[in-house]
């Protein structure tokens, strides 16, 4: 796409999974190499790199979710290639990329490096979401919830969190079936390091309960969930089943509001899905 010197805006593809996925563990966070598979196949075009001599240094993902919404993340820049523009250069053509298709409003999840950088490209703050965590083994064996024959997620979803992401619920209920309850859905989905409880969407707190309960009782491995504070029935049930927070960051947008109705959002699909 781009090249200067040494340096190569490109699309990721494929073959950069493993490099991907090494540079998000080194990072710290979560996300397998499944993960990353997710968003190449969802956004093939949203999906960016700069490489630097023919090796990964940094990332950008964009999933669009119709033209009301599109999501950024796995914003990362190797160690070693930090403060050289790289992560502005790639936010940017992401972003123009999101201009042309159209794309109403535009939201992520920033960490606290990555705040200065978004306010600077027209982000304002929308508010908190937290890392809740449960100790525990490793992530490898997840229980599978049941397969409904309709997709729980048709009527509601799309209400609660404000854009049709039922592609992106597909995907997830194709890698681990869900588990619904009178009108409410949970997904769960194995991680690098801990299993990732979420997205949770219910307007009832005695099913969300029952749904989270289900999910991760006679499990060993550890858990991560991302919820807002404010949903305070959220909060409620993380402390109840042994989860504390670990993680601050900040939910952030661009363009028209687009509010989600956070207080049937009792987890969500991910910092890098919205
Ligand atoms: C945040 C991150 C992606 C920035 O990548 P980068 O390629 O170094 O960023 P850039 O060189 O494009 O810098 C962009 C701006 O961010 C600011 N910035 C970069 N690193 C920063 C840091 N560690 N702390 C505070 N500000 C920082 C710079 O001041 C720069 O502003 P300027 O253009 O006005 O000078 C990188 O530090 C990283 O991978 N961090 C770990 C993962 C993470 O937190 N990602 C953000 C997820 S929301």
């Amino acid at each position: 796409m781009t090249e200067t010197g040494r340096e190569k805006l490109r699309r990721l593809c494929a073959e950069d999974i493993p490099a991907a996925t090494q540079l998000s563990a080194q990072a710290a966070w979560n996300q397998t190499a499944e993960d990353w598979r997710t968003l190449l196949e969802l956004s093939p075009e949203g999906c960016l790199a700069i490489e630097v001599d023919g090796h990964l240094a940094a990332t950008t993902t964009l999933l669009c979710y119709g033209r009301r919404l599109a999501w950024l993340g796995m914003v990362l820049t190797k160690s070693e290639y930090q403060r050289r523009g790289f992560a502005r250069k790639l936010l940017t053509h992401a972003l123009e990329y999101a201009d042309k298709m159209g794309i109403a409003t535009i939201k992520l999840d920033a960490t606290d490096q990555g705040q200065p950088l978004y306010g600077s490209l027209g982000f304002r703050s929308e508010q908190e979401i937290e890392r809740w965590s449960r100790p525990g083994g490793n992530a490898a064996q997840l229980p599978a919830g049941r397969t409904s024959v309709e997709e729980p997620w048709r009527d509601l979803d799309s209400l609660v969190f404000g854009a049709d992401r039922s592609q992106l619920l597909e995907r997830l209920a194709q890698l681990n079936p869900p588990r619904s309850l009178s009108q409410s859905y949970l997904l769960s989905r194995p991680g690098r390091v801990t299993a990732y409880l979420g997205p949770c969407i219910s307007e009832n707190l005695g099913t969300a309960r029952r749904m989270i309960e289900e999910c991760i009782q006679n499990t060993r491995c550890a858990w991560s969930w991302d919820l807002f504070p404010r949903n305070q029935d959220a909060v409620a049930v993380a402390r109840d089943l042994g989860f504390s927070p670990q993680r601050h960051l900040v939910r952030m947008a661009r363009g028209k509001e687009l509010r989600e109705k956070e207080d049937a959002i009792y987890a969500i699909a991910g910092f890098e899905l919205g």
